[in-house]
């Protein structure tokens, strides 16, 4: 080992690089030149928590995956932009390489300036498709609606970077009327509209999501997929797939919602998503109401 040392210290030298050791491996490596500030503290968060995953901002000695918290010592606002929100983001799980490709590059090379690192398609399909990556059934399904017609894209409402599923709430609406505030420009004109008092962020009434975005399944309407269409649900399609055989019986935009007009916080009238024929009367309704969708 300190022959070794030696060797490397001269090369070193004669090509002042610097020498680092590997805790891990007691292995010294030669860097082409000092590392940035940020490496450096990559490095020493690496050195005190790593142990098997090798490289301290040095030469690749396995992969060239550095980890999130790498990413973070820089991206935390005081060097590059500010992504201090993504620990709490669903994301997090994900990590930064998984979106944006290994970092060694960027970060012994590239960081300072912003170089040698992925940064996923913004154009309207390019994102579609890389979110559908891991996203498939609400990409699928958003490519059916206005949105994708118009170039609404995906980053419009979510920020893979931060807390919380949306930019801007949408249970209080703020996320819809946001760019729909021309047409639903009065509480009037919601209400006209929704046929509902308007209270979203309070019991939920005439928040565009619950109708716009059901949930596709009948569990907590806080997990699993929603609906990205945008379309309406029509209280016909879960009599439609109970005689395909599914169940539970599919909610619709009227009912099999918690919150709504079935499960455990019941707003009357009470209509049952299992009885088909609360489903065919609640479909008379909504026709009656909403004409322009109606043979859904
Ligand atoms: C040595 C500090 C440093 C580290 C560590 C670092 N970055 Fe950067 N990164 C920067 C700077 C500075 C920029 C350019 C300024 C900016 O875009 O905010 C940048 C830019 C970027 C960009 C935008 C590039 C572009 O073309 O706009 C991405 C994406 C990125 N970094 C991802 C990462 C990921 C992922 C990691 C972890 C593997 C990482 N960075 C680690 C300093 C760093
Ligand atoms: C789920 C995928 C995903 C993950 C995980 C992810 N990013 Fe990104 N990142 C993107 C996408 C998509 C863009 C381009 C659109 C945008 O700016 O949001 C982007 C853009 C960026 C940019 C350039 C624009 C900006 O925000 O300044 C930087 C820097 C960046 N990411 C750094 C990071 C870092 C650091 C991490 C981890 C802490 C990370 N990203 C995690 C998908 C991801
Ligand atoms: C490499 C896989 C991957 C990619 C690419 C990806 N995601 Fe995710 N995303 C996840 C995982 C994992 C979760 C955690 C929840 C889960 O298991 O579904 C998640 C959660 C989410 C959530 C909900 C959770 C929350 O509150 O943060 C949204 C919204 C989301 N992603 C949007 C996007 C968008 C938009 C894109 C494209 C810019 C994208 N994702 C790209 C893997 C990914
Ligand atoms: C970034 C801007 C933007 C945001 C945010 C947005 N929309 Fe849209 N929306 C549009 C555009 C643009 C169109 C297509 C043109 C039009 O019909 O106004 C559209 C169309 C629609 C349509 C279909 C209209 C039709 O003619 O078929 C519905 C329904 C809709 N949006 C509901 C919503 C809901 C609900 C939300 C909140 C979850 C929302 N939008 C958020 C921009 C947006
Ligand atoms: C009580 C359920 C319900 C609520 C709440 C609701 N909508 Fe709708 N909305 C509908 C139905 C049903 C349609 C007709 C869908 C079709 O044509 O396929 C519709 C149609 C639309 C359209 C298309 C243009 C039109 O008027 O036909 C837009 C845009 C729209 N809604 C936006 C919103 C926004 C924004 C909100 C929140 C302020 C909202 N909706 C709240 C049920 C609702
Ligand atoms: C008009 C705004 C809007 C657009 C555009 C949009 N989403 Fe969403 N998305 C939402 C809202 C609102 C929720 C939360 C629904 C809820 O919990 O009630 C959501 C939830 C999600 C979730 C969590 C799981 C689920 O289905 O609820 C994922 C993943 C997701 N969106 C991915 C995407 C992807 C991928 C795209 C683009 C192909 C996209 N979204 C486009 C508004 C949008």
């Amino acid at each position: 080992m300190a022959f070794a040392y030696r060797r490397l210290r001269k090369a070193s030298q004669r090509k002042r690089t610097v020498l680092t050791e590997n805790r891990a491996t007691g292995i010294f490596v030669g860097l082409r030149r000092r590392p940035p500030l940020g490496v450096m503290l990559a490095g020493l968060l690496f050195l005190a928590g790593a142990s098997s995953i090798g490289p301290s901002g040095c030469e690749p000695i396995r992969g060239s995956y550095l980890g999130t918290e790498v990413c973070l010592a820089c991206h935390d606002g005081r060097v590059a932009s500010d992504h201090t929100s993504f620990r709490a983001s669903m994301h997090n799980t994900v990590e930064c390489e998984e979106c944006h490709g290994p970092g060694l590059q960027h970060v012994h090379d590239g960081g300072p300036n912003g170089l040698y690192i992925d940064v996923p398609p913004t154009t309207f399909t390019g994102l579609s498709d890389f979110c559908a990556k891991c996203h498939a059934p609400e990409a699928a399904d958003y490519a059916k609606g206005a949105h994708a017609e118009s170039n609404v894209t995906c980053l419009d409402c979510h920020d893979v970077h931060a807390a919380g599923e949306v930019r801007t709430s949408a249970k209080n609406n703020r996320l819809c009327l946001q760019c729909h505030k021309r047409e639903f420009n009065s509480t009037e004109a919601i209400a006209d509209h929704t046929w509902h008092s308007v209270d979203p962020a309070g019991i939920g009434t005439s928040r565009c999501t619950t109708c716009h975005m059901p949930p596709t399944q009948r569990i907590d309407q806080n997990l699993g997929q929603h609906r990205h269409s945008l379309i309406p649900l029509a209280p016909i399609t879960s009599n439609d797939a109970a005689q395909a055989g599914v169940t539970p019986v599919p909610p619709n935009s009227c009912s099999g919602i918690v919150g709504c007009h079935d499960g455990p916080n019941i707003y009357l009238p009470h209509f049952d998503v299992d009885n088909p024929i609360h489903n065919t009367l609640l479909q008379a309704i909504f026709e009656y109401r909403y004409p322009q969708a109606g043979g859904l």
